[in-house]
């Protein structure tokens, strides 16, 4: 059995907020925000939590897959800004969309801007395994509620939004290849603090966690990444880069794909880019770009699409879907 997608779908929050908006508010202004990274606006939630935008990306995902929703019975929801750190995104997705299939199975994965790439992978190797049968498998992001508005470095940078897939098995599918490697950051690169160790009855109501970058090592570190991940599936595949119809990348910085594409003499017109409206959405980036990309008609049947994702970690993965 190999992994076939079904259905897709996207949701933001309704706020949108241009380079402008925040120049209001942040030392910054247009010109910079898009010469450095391609960004001109994003959507940061007022009152749409992680799980809000997960539902709205499902339920579209859903209508486009045409299936019924009870016969889902894995919901996978890769997410670094979980509504709460118990119950996992997912089981809130199963609540909000009251799914009541014979078996359920629910959970997070924190593989940060890769996470949906991790994501495809696990329920790929479920469904082979034969426990599951029809995924959601979602990546949905309220990176909002964790920057600092006083870093202008990292606030103009991210977004908020949901994209999910409906996975299913087919027999006559061509199998994913998939590629992941990581190098465990010590250096902070690219961190956001957890909880605190205080000491045994020594703790203190929470603090905002600030997600903090170091963006020039991390910019040094996704151009190696993304132009590796990319040849690993070409290697793994027996595919030639002109054999790739369109990569599908995590939507950090629109310079960062320019750097691989002139590397790889790859065009760029086959990258699939919306940074420009949506920032950085972290794991939700990559399924935003996939369901919007197909909306708008760019995905077809017979197509070989490379989906890669980077980030914190260090982790950068890659898979590819034979459509
Ligand atoms: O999703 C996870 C993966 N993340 C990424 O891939 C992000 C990778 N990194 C990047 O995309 C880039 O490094 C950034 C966009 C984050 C920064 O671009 P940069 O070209 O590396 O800029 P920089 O950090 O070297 O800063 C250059 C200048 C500095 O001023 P001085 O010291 O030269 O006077 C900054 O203070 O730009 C200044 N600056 C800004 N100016 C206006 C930094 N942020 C801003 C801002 N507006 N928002």
């Amino acid at each position: 059995m190999s992994p076939k997608i079904l259905g897709v779908g996207y949701s933001v929050p309704d706020h949108r907020v241009t380079n402008q908006d925040l120049a209001q508010v942040i030392d910054t202004n247009d010109a910079w925000i898009t010469e450095r990274t391609g960004i001109k606006t994003r959507y940061l939630s007022n009152h749409e939590n992680t799980s809000d935008l997960a539902v709205m990306a499902a339920q579209r995902a859903i209508k486009d897959a045409q299936i019924d929703p009870q016969m889902i019975d894995c919901i996978l929801v890769a997410t670094l800004t979980p509504d709460a750190m118990m119950p996992c995104t997912a089981a809130l997705v199963q609540a909000k969309l009251n799914l009541n299939s014979q078996r359920m199975m629910v959970f997070d994965l924190n593989g940060a801007c890769s996470g949906f790439i991790l994501a495809l992978q696990t329920i790929d190797a479920l469904i082979q395994s034969g426990q599951v049968t029809m995924a959601l498998v979602i990546g949905a992001e309220t990176l909002s509620k964790i920057l600092d508005y006083s870093d202008r470095s990292t606030a103009v940078l991210f977004g908020d939004g949901a994209g999910a897939f409906v996975v299913g098995q087919d027999q006559i599918c061509k199998p994913w290849v998939h590629f992941v490697n990581t190098q465990g950051d010590t250096e902070q690169t690219l961190t956001t603090d957890g909880v605190e160790l205080n000491g045994s009855l020594r703790n203190i109501q929470g603090q905002t966690p600030y997600l903090r970058m170091k963006g020039q090592a991390v910019f040094r570190f996704a151009v190696k990444a993304v132009e590796d991940a990319i040849r690993q599936i070409l290697l793994k595949s027996n595919l030639s880069i002109e054999e790739i119809d369109l990569i599908i990348p995590h939507q950090a910085n629109a310079r960062i794909l320019s750097h691989v594409a002139e590397k790889m003499k790859f065009p760029m017109d086959k990258f699939v880019m919306n940074m420009d409206e949506f920032g950085n959405t972290s794991s939700a980036s990559i399924p935003i770009a996939y369901a919007q990309a197909k909306s708008k008609g760019l995905i077809h049947q017979d197509m070989n699409i490379i989906l890669v994702g980077f980030g914190a970690g260090l982790i950068w993965a890659g898979t590819l879907i034979e459509l």
